[in-house]
């Protein structure tokens, strides 16, 4: 099942590099981009926009739009760079995303979404997902969900994700729309209750694999955001426990070891290490040194010519710090994190 687990799109933290890490760390979770809209698709820089690593397939692209010969011209574009599968965002509350008569507000104008669906359909043959929340505002959430589902089917939509909260569109900002309207996971089962042939995958709030798994006994599919970008390390558990494959790498240790070619490649092209090394600062989470591993890289990878040298040295701190834990010596950098 393709949507079994992925990495939700989260604007401004799963760009590329962010990808290509969480790659290290399961070969089988799916990716998705930031959100990127039609506009800066069809006029922007492409490559900067659009381009990736081979090594992050499976990876979707999450397209933001409602014109639907604006979404089709994007959805090939994206096909064209070799993506898997296109997803449109009915989720995004911001402000400029209203202004824009996008991302969640669509709820309400669920016919629309649906031309939307077929348009993309029509113009590429990767599968066309749609990410959505239950409802909007004082939307009926039953019918809000089983209306717009009605309309992407019927356009043929190949799976759709749904964040287990209402958006409310006024007096929340995005992030509090992450976390204040309840969560409802029932709502979402019913809705794969009632359309069995249609995979649905469930996000929000989801923090640990047993959760995962418990998700996994009511719908296809469960999509991480936060709790994969700041606690990478339990994407480890993502093919052992959910596809039956071996972890690619054993540790968090191995993972920056088997993430150092990427990074070589990117540094020699110009990039700076901080772009790349932000997406790793929650890595070893809950280990001794872990303080000290991301204030290291919080001061010195920003620093022009850092290279894989001060990623290193703060990953010596955490080995330095397991060591004396092992000898039982107290250390200050014990009571971190
Ligand atoms: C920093 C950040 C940026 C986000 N950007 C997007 C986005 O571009 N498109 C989208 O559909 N959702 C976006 N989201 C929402 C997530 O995809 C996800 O639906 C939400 O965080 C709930 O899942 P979680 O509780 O597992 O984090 C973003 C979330 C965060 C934290």
């Amino acid at each position: 099942m393709e949507w079994k687990f992925s990495i939700a799109p989260m604007m401004d933290w799963t760009d590329r590099h962010c990808r290509a890490f969480h790659r290290v760390l399961s070969r089988r979770a799916r990716l998705y981009t930031e959100m990127v809209t039609t506009g800066a698709v069809i006029f922007g820089p492409r490559e900067r926009l659009l381009g990736f690593d081979p090594s992050e397939h499976p990876v979707a692209v999450q397209l933001g739009g409602s014109d639907p010969q604006e979404l089709a011209k994007a959805a090939r574009i994206c096909a064209d760079f070799g993506y898997d599968e296109v997803n449109l965002n009915v989720g995004c509350p911001s402000d400029r995303v209203q202004n824009g008569r996008f991302g969640a507000c669509l709820m309400q104008e669920p016919e629309l979404v649906g031309d939307c669906v077929a348009a993309m359909k029509a113009a590429v043959r990767l599968p066309v997902t749609v990410k959505c929340r239950i409802g909007v505002d004082d939307q009926d959430t039953e019918m809000a969900l089983d209306r717009l589902t009605d309309a992407v089917v019927a356009a043929g939509c190949d799976a759709l994700t749904v964040h287990a909260r209402k958006a409310w569109l006024q007096g929340l900002s995005p992030k509090e729309n992450r976390d204040i309207p309840p969560l409802d996971y029932p709502r979402v089962y019913r809705l794969k209750q009632a359309r069995p042939d249609l995979p649905v995958a469930i996000n929000g709030g989801i923090k640990t694999m047993g959760e995962v798994r418990e998700h996994l006994r009511y719908v296809d599919g469960v999509m991480l955001g936060r709790a994969a970008y700041q606690d990478p390390e339990i994407l480890l558990a993502v093919d052992p426990d959910l596809h039956g494959d071996a972890a690619p790498v054993a540790d968090a240790f191995e993972a920056i070891e088997a993430y150092e070619p990427y990074m070589a490649a990117r540094l020699a092209e110009g990039e700076r290490l901080h772009s790349i090394t932000r997406h790793m600062l929650g890595l070893f989470t809950g280990r001794p040194g872990a303080r000290a591993y991301r204030r290291h890289l919080a001061t010195e990878a920003i620093k022009p010519g850092a290279g894989l040298e001060t990623l290193r040295e703060a990953v010596a701190q955490v080995s330095r710090a397991e060591e004396r834990l092992a000898y039982g010596q107290s250390s200050p950098v014990f009571a971190d994190s």
